[in-house]
């Protein structure tokens, strides 16, 4: 599918001008939950349904790249118990989203701290990679134990140690030697950052990245959000104008 009717049925989504690559700050899971008088997991397991959703809806519409915001290095200040449900339902999502993954052509990639996950979802989460290697129909990258500081960090510690052994001059270091050190190397920047649930912050999410990404922000949290808003924010990325600091 190419183009898509918005709820009211009347507007089209042009596909020619469709974002290349969309970036979501997945918030409001725990209020989603306290609303409801819910644990805060129940929050996170509804929300996974709605990554679920999302991912599907992306590969109808034809986006190139998804990354999605799962945990970021501040996450693992969160009580234990919380973590690991976070951590057992992404794993249990890396594994029951497989099989629609290489049906649907997607390839799975991860950005962060991979190393600090727990071993299990290490492993399955290098299956899952290994098993969508060759897919091209579009990249789903995942930001676990992601954090946009500790990226720019790592970055700068690889280019002064290249120049330290003459590999690169300082003065060759450039935005897009920079690009190609981030996790994101090999990337176009996001064109559109979707945050849900009303906050008006980026959280530590692909600073470097982010530089001329069109922001949208929804009241509504994750758990509620689904594909007819997704298509109204697309619509709506359709219509501004990018200038990228230009007149
Ligand atoms: C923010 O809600 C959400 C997270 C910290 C984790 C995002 C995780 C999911 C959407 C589910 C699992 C992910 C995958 C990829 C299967 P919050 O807990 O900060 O909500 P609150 O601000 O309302 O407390």
């Amino acid at each position: 599918m190419n183009s898509s009717s918005s709820p009211a049925g009347d507007t089209i989504l042009d596909p020619a001008k469709l974002p290349r690559h969309v970036a979501i700050i997945m918030d409001g899971n725990g209020r989603w939950a306290r609303q409801r008088l819910l644990n805060r997991i129940k929050g996170h397991e509804k929300g996974a349904e709605t990554v679920r959703t999302i991912v599907r809806t992306s590969r109808e519409l034809g986006i190139g790249i998804l990354t999605l915001y799962a945990f970021s290095t501040e996450n693992w200040q969160r009580p234990k118990t919380e973590i690991a449900a976070l951590m057992e339902l992404l794993n249990r999502f890396l594994i029951s989203e497989r099989s629609e993954m290489m049906e649907n052509n997607i390839r799975l990639n991860a950005i962060g701290q991979i190393d600090r996950l727990p071993r299990a979802v290490r492993l399955t989460l290098q299956q899952t990679m290994d098993l969508t290697r060759d897919k091209d129909g579009m990249l789903l990258n995942l930001a676990l134990s992601y954090g946009a500081r500790d990226e720019i960090t790592m970055m700068v510690q690889t280019l002064a140690q290249k120049a330290i052994t003459g590999e690169i001059d300082a003065g060759d270091i450039t935005p897009e030697v920079i690009s190609e050190h981030l996790y994101t190397r090999h990337m176009p920047d996001p064109d559109l950052l979707i945050r849900t649930s009303g906050e008006m912050r980026i959280s530590n999410f692909l600073l470097w990245q982010i530089a001329y990404t069109e922001i949208y922000i929804t009241n509504t949290l994750w758990p509620d959000f689904g594909k007819e808003e997704y298509i109204r924010i697309l619509l709506d990325f359709q219509q501004r104008e990018r200038r990228f600091g230009k007149v």
